[in-house]
């Protein structure tokens, strides 16, 4: 392909796309010598409001808005960025932090009601007040009506715990504003992960012995008093820092933001209407969930105390029909039909199709989950392809993992797939993890201590 040198209508050279690679890859080797500029060691917990739920797999706040901020540089003309596996939004923040309007869908409800708390464009100031009265309302309520109707409730859940739940939901739904109840039902969610009977551990559900429970002495509601406040102080820590850096105006966030319940392999039927975007920023799952991290079974318990109502219209509740629904919607979760043949992904693969063929006969259903994963990000990245514009660049942060004590050439078999879509692989960073919170340890398939970050531009139309 070839680039012709345009000019503007001052006479002045308009840098090719070519030219854009170049300036970006000179950035990104100027911070190379830094190694603090990739490492997560100098995170702050209160980042962008990070904390407020433990959400798997998160990104670091501070690694992407470097990231973006040296995208940014290369070509400042960006107004737009997309996430469209967004887990709890940390694309979507650090946007926030440069003025960009930020975009984002997400499979999975929970994931959706965190990042529609973190990227509200306005937000109430005394929602620790609020969240205080909240306390002391379910403090004084009697009844004894329990608040869900979920099979099994005996097993996750201890009869007091139930109690408190039900009693801090009755106490949440009475409060008027919106936004004020997506910050209470996270905190709710947190509260729940931390109280429930699953294990903390791991993000499969798995009960805790009965012996280990008999000994938890839990008050839902002490709990829930903790966090709103640590969530309050870190959501104001956070407006403060969009205040200085001049991203709010009026208390607003000065441009637009937007998150919705979505499945990325039907990206442009739901965005149709507001693509295309200027950017992506993204870490898609790295695997079917359940053999990574199984992001449903981990919301499950959280779900079935909020009003899905409040996530919104479009959450549907029969994802919580079981515990493995949401998993099994996500992608590579169950057998579905799409362009992507086997025959197609392995031609467009070929690292994949030496990995696969590489692969001993047990677990038996190893290669086929892998291919069906494929199959359906293949899907994914046609529609992503759809909504964003012509040389946009792409921020793809891609964990490795094993199969059969074989670790997947993920960030490989990313580049050769996005390359036989018309695009270009423009560099690949390597950033080793300090902290990150493992998958499950019974997962024998899951490693995560080293993310690529593939940098890609969409080539043409
Ligand atoms: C690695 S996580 C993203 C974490 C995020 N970067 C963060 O910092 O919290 C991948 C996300 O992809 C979502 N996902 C899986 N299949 C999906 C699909 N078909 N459509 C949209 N999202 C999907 C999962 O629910 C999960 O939240």
């Amino acid at each position: 392909m070839t680039f012709v040198a345009h000019r503007d209508a001052n006479q002045q050279l308009i840098p090719t796309p070519q030219d854009v690679d170049a300036k970006l890859l000179k950035i990104l080797d100027a911070k190379a010598d830094d190694p603090d500029f990739w490492s997560s060691k100098d995170r702050d917990r209160t980042d962008s409001a990070h904390n407020i739920f433990q959400y798997p797999a998160m990104m670091v706040p501070l690694v992407q808005r470097r990231l973006l901020g040296a995208v940014l540089e290369a070509r400042p003309e960006i107004k737009s960025v997309y996430d469209p596996f967004m887990g709890s939004g940390t694309s979507l923040v650090s946007g926030m932090h440069y003025g960009l309007n930020v975009y984002g869908n997400d499979i999975n409800p929970l994931a959706v009601l965190i990042s529609r708390v973190r990227t509200a464009r306005s937000v109430e100031f005394t929602v620790g007040a609020i969240a205080e009265q909240v306390v002391s309302e379910a403090m004084a309520d009697r009844r004894d009506t329990i608040e869900t109707s979920m099979a099994n409730r005996e097993k996750w859940f201890q009869a007091d715990v139930s109690l408190e739940l039900s009693r801090l939901r009755r106490a949440i739904r009475k409060c008027n504003d919106l936004w004020v109840r997506r910050f209470l039902w996270v905190t709710l969610a947190e509260t729940v992960r931390l109280t429930s009977n699953d294990r903390t551990s791991t993000y499969k559900l798995h009960a805790r012995p009965a012996s280990e429970i008999e000994r938890r002495a839990l008050s839902p509601i002490a709990v829930f008093r903790d966090l709103a406040r640590e969530n309050a102080a870190s959501f104001w820590a956070f407006r403060r820092r969009l205040n200085e850096g001049k991203q709010l105006k009026s208390a607003e966030y000065i441009a637009q933001t937007d998150v919705r319940v979505g499945d990325t392999r039907n990206a442009k039927d739901y965005w149709g209407n507001v693509a295309p975007f200027d950017l992506l920023m993204t870490s898609p799952p790295y695997g079917d969930n359940l053999t990574t991290v199984t992001y449903g079974q981990h919301s499950y318990l959280p779900l079935q105390w909020i009003d899905f109502k409040d996530i919104d219209p479009a959450a549907d509740v029969a994802t919580l029909r079981t515990t493995q629904e949401i998993d099994r919607r996500s992608l590579g979760g169950a057998a579905s039909e799409n362009v992507w043949t086997e025959e197609k992904l392995l031609a467009a693969s070929p690292r994949l199709k030496h990995f696969a063929d590489g692969l001993p006969a047990k677990p038996a259903d190893g290669r086929a989950r892998l291919i069906r994963f494929y199959r359906d990000f293949g899907a994914s990245l046609d529609s992503i392809l759809n909504v964003i514009t012509p040389n946009s660049y792409m921020i793809w942060t891609v964990g490795n993992r094993n199969i059969a004590g074989q670790q997947v050439p993920t960030d490989l078999v990313l580049g050769e797939l996005v390359e036989g879509l018309k695009c270009k692989v423009v560099t690949t960073l390597t950033r080793r993890i300090h902290h990150k919170r493992m998958p499950d340890r019974n997962a024998s398939s899951a490693t995560m201590r080293e993310e690529k970050i593939l940098l890609v531009r969409k080539i043409g139309a």
